[in-house]
């Protein structure tokens, strides 16, 4: 079963929202520092606050990841993904969150190239996709998304596969389809009040694989 992966963003960060998604297999919170993405977001000490039976995975959207990692690990996230684009120092940053013992992920922007993380991709446990530019909740999925994914799982099967941004049941099922393992969905689940558990309910029993 594909695996779920909520983005508080869209459920403005609050205990609330994250209670209303406990049917998800992770809670994701997307850290932005006003530096490498225009926006600001929520902090450390905020994921610590939110209560949760849900894995919590982080994904940093900051420039140079490496000075804040052993921050992140201590307020309790059990993945962490930082962007390959943030940081010229992507194998200390692999070392920090291995050393908390914890999941280590690498994000790719929708331009970025898997060849830019190929150094990288025996040491780490997932790739996250970004299939939309990064900075904010609601846009549209960008289909180029899919081949990445499928060239990713077709060499890599081993790796976990993440796709992040306008996921909802159609783009969803394409990018299982493709290879995805888990899906990061905000706006869709929280699109209608008191549906947040049929949809996703939906997104996880998306049909599963394409033979290539
Ligand atoms: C975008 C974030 C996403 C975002 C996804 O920069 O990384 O996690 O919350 O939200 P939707 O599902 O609204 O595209
Ligand atoms: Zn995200």
């Amino acid at each position: 079963m594909t695996k779920i992966s909520a983005s508080l963003l869209a459920g403005n960060f609050s205990q609330e929202a994250a209670d209303r998604v406990h049917v998800a297999d992770m809670l994701h919170f997307d850290i932005m520092d006003g530096e490498f993405v225009p926006e600001k977001t929520i902090w450390s000490h905020e994921v610590a606050h939110i209560s949760t039976p849900l894995i919590k995975e982080v994904h940093l959207m900051i420039q140079n990841p490496e000075e804040y990692i052993d921050e992140f690990a201590d307020a309790g996230a059990e993945r962490i993904s930082f962007h390959i684009e943030a940081t010229n120092a992507p194998q200390a940053v692999i070392g920090l969150i291995q050393n908390k013992g914890i999941k280590v992920g690498i994000t790719i922007n929708p331009s970025t190239p898997i060849a830019d993380i190929l150094d990288f991709i025996e040491e780490i446990d997932y790739v996250l996709v970004m299939s939309v530019i990064p900075g904010k909740g609601g846009q549209k999925f960008m289909p180029e998304a899919i081949e990445k994914i499928r060239r990713l799982k077709k060499h890599y099967p081993k790796l976990e596969i993440e796709v992040d941004g306008g996921i909802n049941a159609e783009t969803g099922a394409q990018c299982v389809k493709a290879g995805a393992d888990i899906l990061v969905v905000g706006t869709y689940i929280f699109s209608k009040e008191g549906e947040e558990k049929n949809h996703i309910l939906k997104l996880k029993n998306s049909k599963i694989k394409e033979v290539s």
